[in-house]
């Protein structure tokens, strides 16, 4: 059987893109962003495991972004999904192996500050693990004990930032909190999270950032904002809400990926 890493490979036809692009809930619109874009759905991709979560589409798009090779991930499968925090390691390996250097990851967060509106893009600059798992547990290698000081890569913060400035659209920066879900959190929670130091809370991203510095790849990460934390406004929190809202941050920070990654080293 042909491996994934043959799969990709064929897709990328000539291509040796050293950025991979992640893309969260309901920002599948990005791969729009995509040139000559060739399809691989993850079922024909051995050892990649499907996210079973409405709104992740679950394909990996090959092609070139302001002209530079990429490789996008559409759909990621989540800890809370199966309960393992290192689900998304064989795909990861995969890239590495196939000589990606940088790892950019998109998620759909929750705000924890008033500043910090729904339909905004929030770069990551540091994140809390709260889930209490670690998608490490059980490597057996000393390389486990990952430094995680400058997890988010500064010189692909500052690419974005500056890609962010030259198309016009604000970005914000901040703590991400990392919560296993799937239940969203409890207003007490989000309370906690705020004093904590968090500035948003979601349910992915922490654990691929580990593996990704596990792996020896620059990483850097960001967040559409689709709501206020539970208890902030008093509504109920949904994954509808969720899906409906990302596009709107989505296509901000379409705009911002699009020149960054045409625009990183
Ligand atoms: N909490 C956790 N994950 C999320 C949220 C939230 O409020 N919004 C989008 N993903």
């Amino acid at each position: 059987m042909k491996t994934a890493s043959d799969t990709i490979v064929e897709a990328l036809n000539g291509l040796a893109p050293r950025i991979a692009l992640v893309l969260g809930s309901g920002l599948g619109g990005l791969v729009k962003s995509v040139e000559n874009a060739v399809h691989v759905p993850y079922e024909t991709l051995e050892g990649f495991p499907q996210s079973g979560v409405s709104g992740h589409a679950g394909e990996v798009v090959a092609g070139t972004i302001g002209g530079k090779p990429v490789l996008l991930l559409s759909g990621r499968v989540h800890y809370y999904e199966k309960g393992d925090a290192a689900a998304m390691r064989p795909v990861l390996e995969v890239l590495q192996g196939l000589g990606i250097e940088k790892l950019i990851l998109t998620n759909a967060a929750g705000s924890l500050r008033e500043d910090l509106v729904p339909g905004s893009v929030m770069l990551i600059t540091d994140h809390i693990n709260f889930s209490g798992t670690n998608p490490l547990i059980g490597e057996e290698t000393d390389k486990r004990f990952v430094g995680m000081t400058s997890a988010y890569d500064a010189g692909m913060r500052a690419a974005i930032e500056q890609a962010a400035k030259a198309e016009g659209v604000a970005i914000d920066e901040g703590v991400y909190m990392w919560f296993s879900g799937p239940s969203f959190e409890t207003p007490a929670e989000i309370r906690m999270a705020r004093i904590m130091g968090a500035d948003a809370v979601g349910m992915s991203t922490v654990p691929e950032v580990i593996l990704g510095r596990f792996l020896g790849l620059s990483c850097a990460a960001c967040s559409v904002i689709t709501n206020y934390g539970a208890g902030m406004t008093g509504g109920e929190l949904s994954h509808t809400e969720t899906k409906d809202m990302a596009p709107i941050g989505g296509s901000k920070l379409q705009a911002i990926l699009t020149r960054a990654i045409g625009e990183m080293e």
